[in-house]
């Protein structure tokens, strides 16, 4: 995983980490010894979660319930977005991957391949599966058809 203690050091902010991608977020960069500003919307996620990483590490976690409050600002503010496709988390527990070929990746290889990018790529894919799934909806398939390739994968056509 990139050092963002060194690149990033005292502080990092973190939003959506009352589950899934966010949470495992938080706790990679926990681990690495930054303080940390969380944001959800579940108050009582964040709080526990808070609890535990700061007894796990010796950091400090601030919980911001209410959303963001302020833009993020150019000046020394690394920006990457991550397109995770389908990852073990509680949303993609609604979908049953059971008869499709796709399968979710775990969160943990998610994470760590959109820390590494942060800052470097503007937008991050992670896993071959999804970088020629990305492929196959941007640059070969037409939009209906997409909606009868997914559609078809997950038994809904
Ligand atoms: N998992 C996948 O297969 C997959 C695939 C493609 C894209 N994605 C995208 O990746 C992102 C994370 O997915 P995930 O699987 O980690 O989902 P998740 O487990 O449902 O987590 C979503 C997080 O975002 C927070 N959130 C939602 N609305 C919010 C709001 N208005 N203000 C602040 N926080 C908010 C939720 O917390 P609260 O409810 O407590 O606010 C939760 O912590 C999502 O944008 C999802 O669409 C996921």
């Amino acid at each position: 995983m990139t050092n963002f203690k060194d690149k990033y050091d005292p502080w990092a902010l973190i939003t959506g980490v009352s589950s899934g991608i966010g949470a495992e977020f938080a706790r990679q960069v926990a681990a690495q010894g930054l303080n940390l500003v969380l944001v959800a919307r579940r108050e009582a996620r964040l709080r526990s979660l808070a609890r535990a990483l700061e007894t796990a590490h010796p950091i400090h976690v601030k919980v911001l319930a209410d959303g963001l409050h302020v833009e993020l600002k150019p000046a020394g503010v690394d920006v990457s977005a991550l397109t995770p496709g389908f990852t073990a988390t509680d949303l993609a527990g609604d979908f049953d991957f059971s008869g499709s070929p796709i399968k979710p990746m775990r969160v943990e290889p998610v994470v760590q391949a959109a820390s590494q990018e942060l800052g470097r790529r503007s937008l991050v894919i992670p896993g071959w599966q999804n970088r020629f799934l990305y492929w196959m909806v941007k640059r070969v398939l037409p939009r209906p058809a997409n909606t009868v390739f997914f559609g078809k994968i997950f038994g809904t056509c």
